[in-house]
């Protein structure tokens, strides 16, 4: 293993019954608030990025804490950063996507037009659980009529399997 993806690891908080009763939150925030923490961090997320071939030409943010990491990688690889966002966020014309959550059915939104046809995308996120949100991206990526290169995650909960839902290749830095 990455002796620094240890180090990181070392440093991540969790929440036992948060949100809610029964649910282990962890908090990616903790690693955001120490500046030499979140650095080590993007630089892995940029190698696992640049490691990918064919290279890719686009990098999407699932909202909210995808978008803590998707612009820095999308600026040191030099390729435009796109926002899926959660519904009745962004203007203009868009591509929409059900999924399920924990809490119930929500939408994900993409603005048509916002990637080129063919391109291959990165999608990222924070975390990976039940992989509900990670395929309603995948699946904005392809109606957009673009490709997905792979998902990246910093945390890939094991246990719930979310790996197995997901239509394309998935990246994971720490595995719980
Ligand atoms: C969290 C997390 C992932 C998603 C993972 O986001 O950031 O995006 O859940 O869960 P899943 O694999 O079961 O779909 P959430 O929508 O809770 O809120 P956020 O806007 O703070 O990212
Ligand atoms: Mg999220």
């Amino acid at each position: 293993g990455d002796e620094r993806i240890a180090q990181i690891q070392e440093q991540l908080k969790s929440y036992p019954n948060f949100p809610k009763k029964g649910i282990l939150f962890w908090d990616i925030f903790s690693i955001l608030n120490k500046p030499d923490y979140y650095r080590l961090l993007r630089d892995i997320l940029v190698e696992e990025a640049k490691k990918i071939s064919p290279p890719i030409e686009c990098v999407a943010g699932l909202e909210a804490r995808g978008f803590l990491f998707g612009p820095l990688i999308s600026l040191e690889l030099n390729v435009p950063f796109v926002p899926i966002r959660k519904k009745g966020k962004l203007p203009g014309n868009l591509l929409s996507v059900c999924y399920s959550k924990e809490y119930g059915p929500d939408v994900l939104e993409i603005q048509e037009g916002s990637i080129e046809h063919g391109k291959r995308v990165l999608i990222i996120d924070d975390l990976l659980a039940t992989g509900g949100t990670m395929v309603a991206g995948c699946h904005l990526i392809k109606k957009a009529g673009a490709n997905v290169a792979a998902c990246l995650v910093v945390i890939e909960l094991e246990g719930l399997k979310g790996r197995d839902a997901v239509p394309d290749n998935v990246i994971s830095l720490i595995k719980l």
